[in-house]
């Protein structure tokens, strides 16, 4: 069986004692007991007292334990070395990540990460532990080329290419045009790509991977648009970014898979 994840990308957003009040500020909010998978990917400086944070309130909440984590936007695929300014994964599964992102458009598109770099990553991140959420999809100009597809499997082939079937993967869908447009993917066009990536996966993967990774949708989801795509029987969570900054449009989406 799949979980419902919804995640929060906060992106270059929020400092330490931000995010902090942030999960002040959402702890009263979430359902008890939640229904869902929530996942926080703050700065990589936010995430350590973020870490300590969860691991507190884990003590007070341990129904949350199972269900409330934080993850990494971003890391290095070799585990320690001559890598200036990098982060490694056995660092942040040190410090309690249980996500890390891989290939997030604008990791792609600003700082030209693509290919086996990102496969690279998805591997170190099974080996250490995390479980990589893959990130995938196509530019308007490619849609309107009609070569959407064509883009997500070149992304899946390569991303996918030295990760193991034993490991959970969890896969976001995002197309770019989508992404911090305030231009959501209709619910039909979004499902008939989950569904399609769902193909893929059992094509590639087999039958039971297939149905048991979450394929999470990303792109200015919002309050208002959550519940309709979340009935979706491909869609299995959000990959929020603008909409995560504040924690009652962050609840709102969270609640919005219903029971
Ligand atoms: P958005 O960002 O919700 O602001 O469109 C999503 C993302 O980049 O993950």
């Amino acid at each position: 069986m799949r979980t419902f994840l919804v995640a929060a990308n906060w992106k270059m957003n929020k400092t330490p004692a931000e995010g902090l009040q942030f999960v002040e500020e959402l702890l009263p909010q979430l359902q008890n007991p939640l229904h869902v998978q929530v996942i926080l990917f703050p700065t990589i400086l936010g995430s350590a007292p973020l870490a300590q944070k969860l691991q507190e309130i884990w003590k007070t909440r341990p129904e949350l334990k199972k269900s409330f984590h934080w993850g990494a936007q971003n890391a290095h695929y070799e585990k320690n070395g001559a890598f200036t300014g990098e982060t490694s994964m056995a660092v942040l599964q040190e410090l309690g990540a249980k996500y890390v992102l891989v290939g997030h458009s604008e990791r792609r598109t600003l700082f030209g990460e693509e290919g086996d770099l990102l496969a690279k990553k998805v591997a170190t991140a099974q080996t250490q532990g995390l479980t990589p959420m893959l990130c995938v999809g196509e530019t308007l100009e490619q849609r309107d080329k009609g070569q959407a597809k064509i883009i997500i499997e070149q992304q899946l082939k390569a991303g996918l290419a030295r990760a193991q079937t034993q490991a959970p993967i969890t896969i976001a869908y995002e197309p770019v045009w989508a992404i911090g447009t305030g231009r959501v993917a209709e619910p039909q066009q979004a499902e008939e790509v989950h569904q399609w990536i769902r193909a893929w996966l059992q094509e590639n993967w087999g039958v039971e991977i297939s149905s048991n990774t979450s394929i999470l949708y990303g792109g200015s989801v919002s309050p208002q648009n959550a519940r309709e795509l979340s009935q979706k029987p491909n869609i299995d969570g959000f990959l929020v970014g603008g909409a995560s900054l504040k924690s009652d449009s962050f609840s709102a989406i969270i609640h919005s898979k219903g029971v």
